[in-house]
């Protein structure tokens, strides 16, 4: 088999909080997925960096009265030694905030603008006088212009749901300094993605770079419109880097984050004498993005557009992974679920982690749950029950005499146990942890079984039997080793340890396939505990934060404070510290196309074909139709539509339409409605532009839209 080579990034962490146990589950994927690679043969590099640019950091940095420099300095060291605590191994962990990076958004910004693909026009925004700095939308609050609730966002109102834009805002004020901000005018620089439609539209649906439910949610969310100009450049004060022909102007922290990637791969390649370019330019490096799905279109829709511009290699793969929920919920501070690695780390094992984590995941975009008590059976039950087991209860008979020197006859546990090697192979490959998991403990629960039936501990009582005991303890070891090096990629310690035991270190895939023998063994050192569960319940309590004590008005949108459900679970309350300051949200209300639409979003709305049954006249009401809709079979709706000016109600009756079906049915003046119709339009003078949305003939009412 030739050697791939393969260049692996994980997301980078903001640098204005520490990681949690949501962030670990993209870092343990991608270290899980590298560590394979490695040990299956592969040439692979795993680089990473801290995310360090942005409005959020320079107004805590002046907060807290230190420099931007001084305060991504402290927060890159936790987060180093978060990842170390949990054995994430990056091959180079940097700073978006480095030479590298600065260089490189120079050649990007050039080659962008040699493309054609920028373009620049004066933007009206709110800004902050006492800060001197605009704000985004989630940086201001104020009343909602609609129902007139108090301390809502700039971009809507989480009681009524409407959005609106930070400018509409009653009795404004800027969540950094309380102040009233006012608007003022600046040039913005934009990329025009539309320009590369069709090569988006190309390298999105083709090739297999996407998850097929990321493809479709690309395709029908974006794709279907116009794509809007990407604004990348942000007016001083702001944290990042100037950009050069626009001084005063400094790149948005979405366009330096990115090339970071590749900024970190060049610090690896000069501290490991390789050049750039044959990483980062060259057809036969596969290049594999890991990216929770809150970032989707950064990594899908912006990322592509600039590297092809610059002429650096497309993503072969970007691995898309949902968001952690705890218990069924999102992590809550109140509740005690927004954990801390560093203090996981104070009271849990690491590794169990990395193996429940390993348990959950899939190939697919799903949020994942940690259940607190399924965590403890699974480690009890599996790794101590049916991995560890299997050498505590043989390994100290074979002491003395070591491994037997011809390998036992075992009825093809070992043979098959080799055999599964490829289907577990595949599972790695492919991202689905879940099913490596479920094979590895179905094949532990073999070899558990045969150490039962032969009883091993029995027949050492008498010293005839010892040859047959040392046969035994033979295969009962390297079964364990067999899937302890399956295992390795997830339980490296373990790993590591089984490999002192054995005296023989686990450093390649291809050891399950050869048994181990006539070899001594070291003394067995215990390998891992059950789980305290007063342990969890300690560090459940340890991260509860009292909310109620602290002031909410003027708290800072943290990097995950759910949009109004636009952002998946897996957030932190409004209210937390400002110490949880960021982009992220920021990063979301740039682009008006995307802020309201995330693929759970979307696959929330239930669309259906209906059949207008009867449709009349509201005499009330000077816009609204009244429409019963068939849903196929008995389901009737009734649904009060807009849609008078442009519509006459028996020309409707009879037709098909496209309805929303699980829309929350509103109670009006005239009586309760069920449902929404679509239409294209519904603007013009006098809002007649207005188009039903049809399917085909032939549909059948009640089918689902997709
Ligand atoms: N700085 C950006 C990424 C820039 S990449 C060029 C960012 N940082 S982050 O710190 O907010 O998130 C880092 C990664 O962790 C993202 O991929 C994000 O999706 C992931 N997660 C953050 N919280 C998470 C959960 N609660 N659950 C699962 N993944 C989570 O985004
Ligand atoms: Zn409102």
């Amino acid at each position: 088999m030739t050697q791939r080579r393969i260049l692996v990034t994980a997301a980078l962490p903001y640098a204005n909080g520490h990681i949690h146990i949501g962030h670990l589950v993209e870092y343990i994927q991608t270290d899980i997925w590298v560590r394979y690679q490695k040990l299956a043969g592969n040439r692979c590099v795993f680089v990473c960096a801290d995310d360090t640019h942005g409005t959020a950091i320079m107004l805590r940095a002046r907060q807290e009265k230190r420099s931007e420099t001084a305060l991504i300095a402290d927060m890159r060291q936790a987060h180093v030694d978060d990842f170390a605590g949990f054995g994430i191994e990056f091959d180079n962990y940097g700073s978006t905030h480095c030479d590298e990076n600065r260089a490189l958004c120079g050649e990007f910004w050039g080659a962008i603008r040699k493309a054609g693909l920028v373009s620049e026009r004066e933007v009206e925004q709110l800004y902050d006088p006492v800060e001197k700095t605009f704000l985004a939308d989630r940086f201001v609050k104020g009343k909602c212009p609609k129902c007139g609730t108090p301390d809502q966002y700039g971009d809507n109102c989480e009681k009524c749901f409407s959005t609106y834009n930070a400018t509409d805002l009653i009795d404004p004020y800027s969540v950094f300094s309380g102040t009233k901000p006012e608007l003022r005018p600046a040039m913005h620089w934009f990329i025009r993605t539309e320009d590369e439609h069709a090569f988006i539209e190309q390298w999105t649906q083709t090739g297999d770079h996407l998850h097929s439910d990321v493809a479709n949610w690309l395709a029908s969310a974006f794709l279907v419109d116009e794509l809007h100009d990407w604004d990348v450049s942000r007016p001083a004060k702001y944290f990042g880097f100037e950009i050069p022909d626009a001084p005063g102007n400094y790149w948005y922290v979405w366009f330096d984050a990115p090339i970071g990637y590749i900024a970190s791969t060049h610090q690896w390649c000069k501290a490991n004498n390789e050049q750039l370019a044959d990483w980062w330019q060259n057809p036969d490096v596969e290049i594999h993005h890991f990216i929770g799905k809150d970032i989707t279109r950064f990594h899908t829709l912006f990322w592509p557009v600039m590297l092809k511009a610059a002429g650096y290699t497309l993503p072969t793969k970007v691995h898309i992974h949902g968001f952690l929920t705890v218990d069924g919920e999102k992590m809550s501070k109140s509740k005690g679920t927004f954990v801390r690695a560093s203090t996981y780390l104070k009271h849990l094992d690491p590794q169990w982690l990395r193996y429940y984590y390993a348990t959950k995941l899939t190939p697919k975009l799903d949020n994942l749950d940690l259940n607190l008590d399924e965590f403890a059976e699974k480690i009890d039950g599996d790794l101590v029950g049916k991995i560890v087991n299997l050498a505590s209860r043989t390994a100290r008979f074979v002491e003395q005499s070591g491994l037997s020197a011809k390998y036992p006859e075992d009825g093809g546990l070992f043979a098959d146990t080799a055999a599964a090697g490829r289907e577990l192979a595949d599972a790695y490959q492919v991202c689905d942890f879940n099913r490596a998991m479920r094979t590895i403990m179905l094949l532990g629960d073999r070899a558990n079984k045969f150490v039962a039936d032969a009883e091993p501990w029995k027949l050492n009582k008498d010293p005839a039997n010892a040859g047959r005991v040392q046969d035994i303890c033979t295969v009962a070891l390297n079964v364990f080793r067999q899937l302890v090096t399956y295992l390795a990629p997830v339980l490296p310690k373990l790993a590591a340890e089984a490999g002192a035991l054995l005296n023989d270190p686990i450093t390649s895939w291809e050891q399950s396939q050869q048994p181990l023998v006539g070899t001594k063994i070291a003394k067995f050192e215990h390998l891992m505990n059950r789980v305290d569960r007063k342990r969890i319940t300690a560090m459940i309590e340890e991260s509860r934060e009292d909310l109620a004590a602290k002031p909410t008005t003027q708290a800072a949108p943290t990097a995950e404070t759910p949009v109004a459900g636009t952002l998946p679970a897996g957030a932190a309350e409004a209210g937390a510290a400002p110490s949880q300051w960021s982009d992220g949200p920021e990063a979301l209300a740039a682009e008006p196309l995307a802020a309201v639409c995330t693929i759970d979003d979307f696959t929330k709305v239930d669309l259906r074909v209906a059949r207008i049954v009867a449709a009349e006249h509201v005499p009330e009401a000077k816009k609204l139709l009244r429409l019963t809709l068939s849903l196929g079979g008995e389901e009737k709706r009734n649904v009060f539509a807009g849609i008078k000016s442009a519509y006459k109600p028996e020309e409707l009756v009879g037709r098909l339409i496209i309805c929303v079906a699980n829309l929350q049915p509103r109670q009006m003046k005239f009586g309760l409605s069920e449902g929404m119709v679509t239409a294209a339009g519904g603007g013009g003078p006098d809002g007649k532009e207005i188009f039903l949305l049809s399917p085909d003939s032939g549909a059948k009412p009640g089918q689902r839209v997709h």
